[in-house]
């Protein structure tokens, strides 16, 4: 089968497309002809050395796909080869076969594009996990979602919407905050200019913003660390920007509000029930056309490379697809 390989760790121009072997199942594992895979942020992280999870050399990359059940390991019960389905893998996604843990893999409900369901686990997963399990977000609260037009970003958007929430949209450029505004944002705010904090104490005003969603973190982090109100949530998911910030504990202190950490791949692993159950809840809000994910741009498996620069270039918008078969 064919596959993406990452033989050294570096950016996306060294990963090489080749014949592989087919990956075996162990007991509790599955193996799922690969339809489509999502490609996130975390896959960038992953190839040049710089994520929590670190697989041995050589590796493929990839963390979510959609496909069929080719092989289940002795030890599954929920699935059977042949079934459409959508999973997690950690990594190996880009490949014309996957495999991944049975609890991490779930069948696809009837009429959903694979495309599409492969894309959307982790975003919205990671997005409702915050919102929901995190910050308990209210109806009635604001909600800032720094990269609001990326991945986690623009499904925090959409679902923060969904829950009830006053949703200010923070990005770069006016072409991702239209983006942001066609998914559901109240407010928009361009944090690429300088005094966008001014611009949302103008929306928020003496009480401040009760649920920050950060999936940027570095310079960004500081001004919105200000902003919050007594009682506030700041929910800490990501740092595409680069660079880990480091907080002033005076103001939570000050301020009364707490900082939550956000990490859906442990969360799944550790709490697989209301992992299983959060999964089910999402799916089936897509299902019956309640979500509606952006796929901005769709990639030949053979260009795996090419859509982790785009990610990295900050070039997408939303979702990006590989197309396996
Ligand atoms: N905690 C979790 O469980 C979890 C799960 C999934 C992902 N994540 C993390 O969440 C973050 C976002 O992931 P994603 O898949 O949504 O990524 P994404 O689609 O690439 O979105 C990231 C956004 O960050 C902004 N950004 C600012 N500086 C950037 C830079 N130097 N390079 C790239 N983007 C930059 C970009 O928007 P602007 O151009 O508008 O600034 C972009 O839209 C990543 O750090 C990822 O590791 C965390």
């Amino acid at each position: 089968m064919k596959a993406v390989v990452c033989k050294a760790l570096g950016p996306p121009e060294g990963l090489s497309v080749e014949e592989v072997p087919s990956p075996r199942p162990g007991p509790a594992q599955v193996r799922v002809a690969v339809a489509a895979a999502g490609v996130n942020f975390p896959d960038t992280l992953v190839i040049q050395g710089k994520y929590q999870l670190k697989p041995a050399l050589p590796f493929t990359p990839g963390a979510e796909f959609a496909g069929v059940v080719q092989e289940v390991g002795s030890e599954v019960r929920h699935l059977a080869p042949g079934d459409p389905v959508v999973g997690f893998a950690g990594w190996g996604a880009f490949a014309e076969e996957a495999v991944a843990e049975g609890t991490h893999v779930l069948r696809l409900p009837p009429g959903l594009d694979p495309v599409v369901a492969a894309c959307f686990a982790m975003a919205y997963g990671t997005s409702w996990h915050a919102l929901q399990d995190r910050a308990h977000l209210q109806p009635g609260e604001t909600l800032l979602v720094l990269g609001a037009a990326g991945g986690v970003g623009l499904a925090a958007v959409e679902l923060g919407k969904q829950l009830g929430a006053r949703v200010i949209a923070a990005a770069s450029s006016a072409e991702k905050l239209a983006v942001c505004r066609r998914q559901g944002a109240d407010e928009l705010v361009d944090y690429g200019q300088a005094g966008w904090r001014d611009a949302v104490k103008a929306l928020v005003g003496q009480r401040g913003v009760d649920v920050v969603y950060d999936a940027v973190g570095g310079a960004w982090a500081e001004p919105a660390l200000r902003l919050m109100a007594w009682n506030g949530r700041y929910l800490v998911v990501g740092f595409a920007g680069g660079e880990i910030p480091r907080v002033p504990l005076n103001l939570p202190l000050l301020k009364g509000y707490s900082i939550v950490g956000v990490y859906w791949g442990e969360m799944a692993a550790r709490q697989p029930r209301e992992h299983q159950a959060n999964m089910a809840a999402l799916f089936g809000r897509l299902a019956r056309g309640e979500l509606r994910p952006l796929i901005s741009a769709r990639y030949p498996l053979a260009r795996a490379g090419e859509a982790l620069r785009a990610i990295l270039d900050r070039k997408v918008t939303g979702k990006v697809a590989l197309l396996v078969k």
